[in-house]
């Protein structure tokens, strides 16, 4: 592959990241992976490479650590955009070390931007997250929905790296002395499930999962004896919160979308928003029928007291990214469901 594509992915070996850069090469990309292992693991990269079918370039490696980023950046020459998902972003663990998600989420991003500045590459696409919503008081929400306060420091990261990827592309439009091209897109996730349908990647949660369906699958294999769900008074259907559950290929999908815009982009500076997700939404209990459906298997769950922090309901209006992007999601919870399963019981042969 020519190197005029190719794509620094920080956290490339992570849940959405090996999503991504498969579908990088797809579209004909040539990726380059830095990843320090801390929310994945080397078996990972197999994998990518047998579904891509090419050898994948990877640097183990911290993205805050700005000499290993530049020395890579000086061996793979002619990098022309950069993917961002390096990043913690489990919410109950940012509440109890604040400090260690904003150095390192902020940290990295800060690095990256001094980076792209002396090495001239132009686009980033930043991994945010629809939690810079808090509960919005419209439904579904826009891109212009305004911003509540972060619920949590990882939620909080994710808003102050939006905010300082918007302001550094201003600082570069004013400053007429000294032109950088910096053309941004921070992709606002909804809730990313689901696994490559050739079940050779798929989301490896560290120890006790955090989120619902990788919580769902580990019951119905046997990992975990029940799933609780988190309070059913709420102001919904069945009193279950509402997502916007997304399947990660269609979300790893916007990537190459979003990087496809931002080369054709004409401005020099750019910075924008965009929402990804399918622009419906799920109840807890209607993914768990759902699941039991697909699957076959019935679930042990019983209802159990809300989650601090929990929003109630938020599902993204997706014409944005639609009719700009050109992007919109063609999975729905079913398949998003099906394919966790199938990657949850490879998963389980796999250490039998
Ligand atoms: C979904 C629903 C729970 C587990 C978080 C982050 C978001 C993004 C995705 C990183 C909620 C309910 C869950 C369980 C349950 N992460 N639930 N029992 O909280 O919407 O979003 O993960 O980018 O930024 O905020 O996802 O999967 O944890 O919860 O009832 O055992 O499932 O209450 O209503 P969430 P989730």
């Amino acid at each position: 592959m020519d190197d005029k594509n190719k794509v620094l992915v920080t956290g490339g070996a992570g849940y959405i990241g090996s999503h991504t850069v498969v579908e990088l090469v797809a579209a004909g990309y040539t990726p380059v992976i830095i990843d320090n292992y801390s929310n994945a693991e080397p078996s990972v990269l197999k994998g990518i490479e047998k579904i891509a079918g090419t050898p994948i370039k990877f640097y183990e490696g911290d993205c805050n650590d700005v000499s290993y980023v530049e020395n890579l950046l000086r061996t793979e020459k002619n990098i022309q955009g950069i993917i961002h998902f390096a990043a913690y972003k489990a919410v109950g663990e940012s509440v109890l070390e604040p400090v260690k998600y904003y150095e390192n989420n902020i940290g990295s991003l800060l690095v990256l931007l001094k980076l792209m500045k002396k090495y001239n590459i132009p686009d980033i696409v930043f991994s945010s997250s629809c939690t810079v919503y808090g509960q919005p008081d419209q439904l579904p929400v826009t891109e212009k929905t305004p911003k509540k306060p972060a619920e949590s420091p990882y939620g909080n990261t994710k808003q102050v790296c939006e905010e300082i990827l918007e302001d550094t592309v201003n600082s570069y439009f004013q400053n007429k002395n000294e032109q950088h091209n910096l053309k941004a897109i921070a992709l606002r996730y909804f809730n990313p499930v689901g696994a490559h349908p050739s079940s050779l990647i798929g989301e490896l949660p560290l120890g006790v999962p955090n989120n619902l369906v990788p919580f769902i699958t580990q019951t119905a294999v046997g990992l975990r004896e029940k799933i609780v769900v988190f309070g059913d008074n709420y102001n919904t259907p069945d009193g279950t919160c509402i997502r916007d559950y997304i399947h990660v290929v269609d979300l790893a999908k916007a990537h190459v979308k979003a990087l496809e815009y931002l080369s054709n982009q004409e401005k020099a500076q750019f910075f924008d928003t965009f929402n990804i997700g399918t622009g419906g939404g799920n109840t807890v209990l209607e993914v768990i029928k759902t699941f039991e459906k697909v699957s076959d298997q019935k679930l042990n769950y019983e209802i159990g007291p809300r989650r601090e922090g929990d929003v109630e309901q938020i599902y993204a209006n997706v014409e944005k990214s639609n009719t700009v992007l050109g992007w919109q999601a063609i999975l729905g919870l079913e398949e998003s469901l099906r394919d966790s399963w199938a990657w949850q019981l490879a998963l389980k042969k796999a250490n039998e």
